[in-house]
C-alpha cells in the first residue's frame, strides 16, 4: 500500500508517507534520501533548519541520477522563523541546497518570528541565553510573504506547521490561498484532534510528523500499540504509521536504517474497532491530563495547544 496518495487543495496529489529528515546526521542522510527513493517513498520532508539540506540535496541527486525522475517525489521545505519576514530568501537558500528549482512545498516552521538580525543564523539568543524573540509580530505577516512566495511557483503548495486551532483561526480570515497543508506532531499520546477536525473542515491537509514519538521511538511500546499490533500481526510501528494513514494524513517517519525505511512503507488498513483501541488510549490520556508532546522547541511563546495551557 505504499503508493497511496491523498489531493491537496492545489489539485496537487501528495503521497500519503514520506521520509522525514530531522536529526538525521551528516554521513547518513544523503544515502537514507538516496535509498528510499529508490525503494518506494515518492516524499521527502526537510527543512532549512535541520541543517542538512546539503546532503539531502545530494540524496536527491544520487536518486535521480538512478533514474528517479523529479517530477515523481513531493520535496518539502520550511521556512525558519529567522525568515519569517524573508520568506522568499529563505527558500532561495533551501533551493540552493537541494539543487533544485522548486519545491512541492513549503512550510512555515514555526508561527514565531527570532531576531532576523540577531546573534546566529538560526537559533539567536539574548544575553541572558534565552531565544531572541520578536514579539511584536504578527504570523499573518509570514503567510502574505507566503502567498507571494506560491505565486512565483517556486514552490507549488504553501502550508504551515505547529499551527493550533487558535493560531489557523487568526490566519484563515486574511488568507487570499488558504494553507494546503497543516504539519504537525501527532499521535494517539497526541491525537490533537480539535485541529485535524478544523483542518478536514477547510480542506488543509494534515502532515503528521514525529508519529513514533521521535527519537528513539518510545510511542512504539505504549500498551495499546503493542497489543493491537500483536492482534494484526504487524510491528508496532506499523501500526502508528497506519493510524494516520486510517485519519487521511500523510505520515513522516524518520530513519537512517535501511531495513526501517523500508518497513516504513507498510501501510495496513486498520478497521474501526482497531481504530477505536487507539482513540480510546487518546481519550484516557486526555481525560487525565496526560497527553504526551515530544517537540516543543524553547520559545516561551503561547502557540494555542489546549495541552500547553
Ligand atoms: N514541522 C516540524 O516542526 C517538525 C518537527 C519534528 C519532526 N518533523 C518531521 O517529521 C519527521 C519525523 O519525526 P521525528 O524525526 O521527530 O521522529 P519519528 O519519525 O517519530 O521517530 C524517529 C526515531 O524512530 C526510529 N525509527 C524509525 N523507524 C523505526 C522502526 N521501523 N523501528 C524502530 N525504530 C524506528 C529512528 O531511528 P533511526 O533513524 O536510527 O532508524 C528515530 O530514532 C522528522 O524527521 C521531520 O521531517 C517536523
Amino acid at each position: 500500500m505504499s503508493d497511496l496518495k491523498f489531493k491537496l487543495n492545489t489539485g496537487a496529489e501528495i503521497p500519503a508517507v514520506g521520509l522525514g529528515t530531522w536529526q538525521s546526521k551528516p554521513g547518513e542522510v544523503q544515502a537514507a534520501v538516496s535509498y528510499a527513493l529508490q525503494n518506494g517513498y515518492k516524499l521527502v520532508d526537510g527543512a532549512y533548519c535541520y541543517g542538512n539540506e546539503g546532503e539531502v540535496g545530494q540524496g536527491l541527486k544520487e536518486a535521480f541520477a538512478a533514474g528517479v525522475k523529479r517530477e515523481g517525489v513531493f520535496v518539502v521545505t520550511k521556512v525558519w522563523a529567522t525568515y519569517n519576514t524573508r520568506v522568499a530568501e529563505g527558500l532561495e537558500k533551501s533551493l540552493q541546497s537541494l539543487g533544485l528549482e522548486y519545491v512541492d512545498l513549503l512550510l512555515i516552521h514555526w508561527p514565531v518570528l527570532l531576531n532576523p538580525k540577531g546573534n546566529d543564523d538560526k537559533f539567536p539568543t539574548l544575553p541572558d541565553g534565552s531565544r531572541d524573540i520578536i514579539r511584536d509580530w504578527n504570523h499573518v505577516e509570514a503567510w502574505k510573504q507566503m502567498e507571494q512566495v506560491f505565486a512565483s511557483g517556486k514552490a507549488k503548495a504553501i502550508g504551515v506547521c505547529n499551527y493550533s486551532k487558535k493560531y489557523l483561526e487568526e490566519l484563515l480570515p486574511h488568507a487570499k490561498v488558504v494553507p494546503a497543508v497543516n504539519q504537525i506532531e501527532n499521535h494517539p499520546s497526541l491525537p490533537q484532534q480539535e485541529i485535524v477536525d478544523l483542518c478536514n473542515e477547510k480542506g488543509i491537509h494534515v502532515m503528521a510528523y514525529s508519529p513514533l514519538g521521535s527519537t528513539g521511538g518510545p510511542m512504539m511500546s505504549a500498551a495499546p500499540v503493542v497489543k493491537l499490533a500483536e492482534k494484526k500481526g504487524v510491528s508496532p510501528s506499523t501500526i502508528l504509521l497506519s493510524y494516520h494513514v486510517a485519519r487521511g494524513s500523510t505520515v513522516l517517519p524518520k530513519s537512517v536504517t535501511p531495513a526501517r525505511i523500508k518497513a516504513n512503507l507498510e501501510i495496513v488498513k486498520l478497521d474501526a474497532d482497531d481504530m477505536k483501541v487507539l482513540t480510546d488510549y487518546s481519550d484516557d490520556l486526555t481525560n487525565k491530563g496526560e497527553l504526551k508532546r515530544y517537540v516543543y522547541p524553547p520559545f516561551g511563546i503561547n502557540f494555542g495547544f489546549p495541552d500547553k495551557q
